[in-house]
């Protein structure tokens, strides 16, 4: 069994690598002048069991290229078998027709993974967790709050409440919240399907003090600095925020602080500066378990 570092997750390849003390191939990467991807394996693979570790996070549409045509030549080039290892899974969030002729692109993407010569697929906290059902191989999702909450313990937050996010949210507060050993409450969020705006309502808003905001993903923020607002109009002192999943685009982080938060928390399944604790070692027990 190898890992295979795609160009999208050479920094959380090399952790995993350490994790399993297995041997880890860095593919050759660059980009031709008109910005097409060359990749190209320093190593022969034939014969072998490969775990790739490339994230399809932004740029999306490259970095799920660059995930197929790594598969399709591992297998060329002789390659037993290949699964992905994506931490973070793109385009989950358009999983259905939300209106007539919309694509579904998780589908898609799931099938174009399968034709590429993937046999397993293993994702984070994946958005969708049901679209399991529909995959055409198998979808491993990984969950990643007891790592969050073993970060946000040594933060020592003065009696902190987890605040959830969305409909499906609650079941992320609730585990993180037993890891800190407290409560949390509802945050129920809608966006609307033209404008993108978003609008919040806080279920139960008891003594709010210190604030843990959980979410998924947090991609423009607008979700995010709703929920702040919200919870500081109800009194909230200190608003933590914690993702697993940190997209942040359209200058999210900055509209997140300027609403008033006191921190960014994410894993590294997406690198970036708010990248506080990792998901390696998730990742290293789920490849160990398929080595024995
Ligand atoms: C919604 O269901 C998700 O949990 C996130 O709250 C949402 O996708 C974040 O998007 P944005 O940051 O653009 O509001």
């Amino acid at each position: 069994m190898i890992l295979v570092a795609g160009p999208a997750s050479t920094y959380l390849a090399e952790k995993v690598a350490k994790s399993t003390q297995l041997r880890l191939i860095k593919l050759e990467h660059k980009f031709f002048p008109d910005g097409e991807s060359y990749i190209r394996f320093p190593e022969k693979v034939e014969g072998q069991d490969l775990f790739v570790i490339q994230g399809t996070h932004p740029p999306q549409d490259r970095h799920l290229v660059q995930a197929y045509f790594i598969a399709e030549n591992a297998i060329d080039l002789g390659a037993n078998s290949v699964s992905l290892i994506a931490p973070y899974l793109a385009y989950a969030r358009q999983d259905k027709r939300f209106f007539e002729g919309e694509v579904i692109s998780i589908k898609s993407v799931l099938r174009m993974l399968k034709s590429a010569g993937y046999k397993k697929i293993y994702t984070v906290n994946i958005h969708s967790p049901w679209v399991a059902e529909f995959s055409p191989i198998p979808l491993i999702n990984i969950q990643a709050e007891k790592a969050m909450g073993d970060y946000l313990k040594k933060l020592s937050i003065e009696d902190p409440i987890v605040a959830s996010v969305g409909k499906k949210g609650a079941e992320m507060a609730s585990a993180v919240a037993k890891e800190l050993n407290t409560e949390y409450i509802v945050v129920k969020s809608t966006r609307d399907k033209i404008t993108g705006q978003v609008t919040v309502e806080v279920e139960q808003a008891r003594g709010l003090k210190n604030v843990i905001i959980v979410d998924d993903i947090i991609s423009t923020g607008g979700t995010i600095v709703e929920v702040i607002k919200a919870l500081k109009k109800l009194g909230a002192e200190k608003v933590y925020v914690a993702c697993i999943h940190a997209l942040m685009v359209d200058g999210a982080s900055e509209k997140i602080m300027a609403a008033g938060a006191k921190e960014i928390i994410a894993s590294d399944t997406i690198p970036s500066e708010y990248s506080k604790y990792s998901v390696a070692d998730l990742l290293a027990e789920e490849i160990l378990r398929e080595k024995s």
